[in-house]
């Protein structure tokens, strides 16, 4: 039997009113979380908002979230086959699920009527 790894996932774009979500992921070694969270926005539900870009050179700085409470990079964390639980950063403005604002504030698209 192969092993799975288990995300248990805030979603909402609400701190207030958002929850948590498992989804059982296939384990293989060598894998990043963020690799679970792309298998899970293939294979299960496209409507997961995760950020990212470099995939796996801690460079970008994208896919910064919370890992069981320890703020990582999901590129470079490794996924491991139990449960692991994903937040978004506590101090950085929620967009949705995962995603927050990390770019610095003048690097920030300005948006008319925002
Ligand atoms: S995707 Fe670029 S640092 Fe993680």
């Amino acid at each position: 039997m192969s092993e799975t790894a288990t995300l248990k996932i805030w979603r909402g774009a609400d701190r207030n009113s958002g929850s948590w979500e498992l989804h059982e992921v296939p384990f293989e070694p060598g894998q990043s979380v963020l690799d679970g969270l792309r298998w899970i926005r293939v294979h299960r539900d496209p409507t997961l908002a995760i950020r990212f870009s470099c995939i796996n050179a801690n460079a970008c700085k994208e896919c910064m979230m919370e890992l069981d409470g320890e703020t990582v990079y999901a590129c470079t964390a490794r996924l491991e086959p139990r449960e692991m639980t994903l937040a978004p950063l506590a101090n950085k403005k929620l967009v949705r699920d995962l995603v927050t604002e990390i770019a610095p504030p003048a690097e920030r698209l300005a948006i008319k009527g925002s």
